[in-house]
């Protein structure tokens, strides 16, 4: 019970990776909010399944790339929460394609929600955590923002943005008794890793070291350190969950 008392935002809640940080999270006690886009019902059954281990929680749908729709999460996060000292940064998307191929639109909605939209969230819980003098931020970042993939420009430059993001919010926001540090996951096993061609994933797994994908719960468990008392002195840290791919 590393988090009893505490209240958390997840983004991107309903599925993968937000999921699994989500449940972690309420495991060590933590009060959650379970941000989503699109789909509902699955968020409601994360939202049902910690509320069966005791703790409060709820759905709130916003498109974290709109900044309106970001402020109005808010209010009605803080409406029924009150307060909020962690947020875990998690919502995100990858359109992948060569960059030959990458036209303005691809471009743009990567980067909307994988690093506006962070930036909007942030925004909207931080005035709370540096009133309170506490708070912790985790940003879900990527291997793919430290090494580049191919037919990925567009995200492995939104997920690079986080690290300097999360380094440079740690500086600024240390004085104020919040944290804020990274996690690069590598390849997870999620929807989004799912439709990768069998041939690719292949070669991805011949250069994990450890010959497999992670599992959601592997990065959740990163999440609730960082987001613990355990990691009171780490900030500005990226934390990779990758299995060895990169070191
Ligand atoms: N899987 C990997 O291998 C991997 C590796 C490194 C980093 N990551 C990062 O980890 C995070 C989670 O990835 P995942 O694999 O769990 O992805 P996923 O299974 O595709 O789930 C994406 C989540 O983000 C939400 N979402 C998408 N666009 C949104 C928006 N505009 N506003 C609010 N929520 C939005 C989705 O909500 P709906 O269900 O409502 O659509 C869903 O909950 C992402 O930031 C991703 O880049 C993943």
């Amino acid at each position: 019970m590393r988090l009893k008392g505490k209240v958390a935002v997840v983004t991107g809640g309903s599925r993968g990776i937000g999921r699994a940080i989500a449940l972690a999270l309420a495991e060590e006690g933590a009060d959650v909010a379970v941000n989503y886009q699109r789909n509902e019902a699955m968020a409601r059954e994360v939202a049902q399944a910690i509320e069966r281990t005791g703790r409060a929680s709820d759905i709130y749908q916003a498109d974290v790339s709109d900044p309106e729709q970001v402020q109005r999460m808010r209010d009605a996060v803080l409406k029924r929460f009150e307060r909020v000292e962690i947020l875990v940064n998690n919502a995100g998307i990858n359109r992948d394609k060569s960059f030959a191929k990458m036209d303005d639109d691809t471009w743009r909605s990567v980067i909307s929600v994988n690093l506006n939209g962070v930036f909007y969230c942030t925004k909207v819980f931080l005035d709370g955590m540096a009133a309170r003098g506490y708070g912790r931020i985790i940003n879900i970042s990527s291997i793919v923002g430290q090494m580049g993939n191919f037919g990925q420009a567009n995200y492995a430059a939104a997920k690079a943005g986080l690290l300097g993001f999360t380094k440079s919010l740690a500086r600024e926001l240390a004085g104020k008794g919040i944290t804020v540090n990274a996690i690069a996951p590598g390849f997870i096993a999620t929807d989004m890793v799912s439709g990768v061609p069998d041939d690719v994933k292949q070669k991805i797994l011949a250069q994990i070291p450890l010959r497999r994908f992670g599992e959601p719960e592997e990065v959740a468990k990163a999440v609730v350190f960082l987001g613990s008392e355990d990691a009171s002195y780490i900030t500005g840290q990226v934390l990779n969950v990758n299995g060895g791919m990169y070191v």
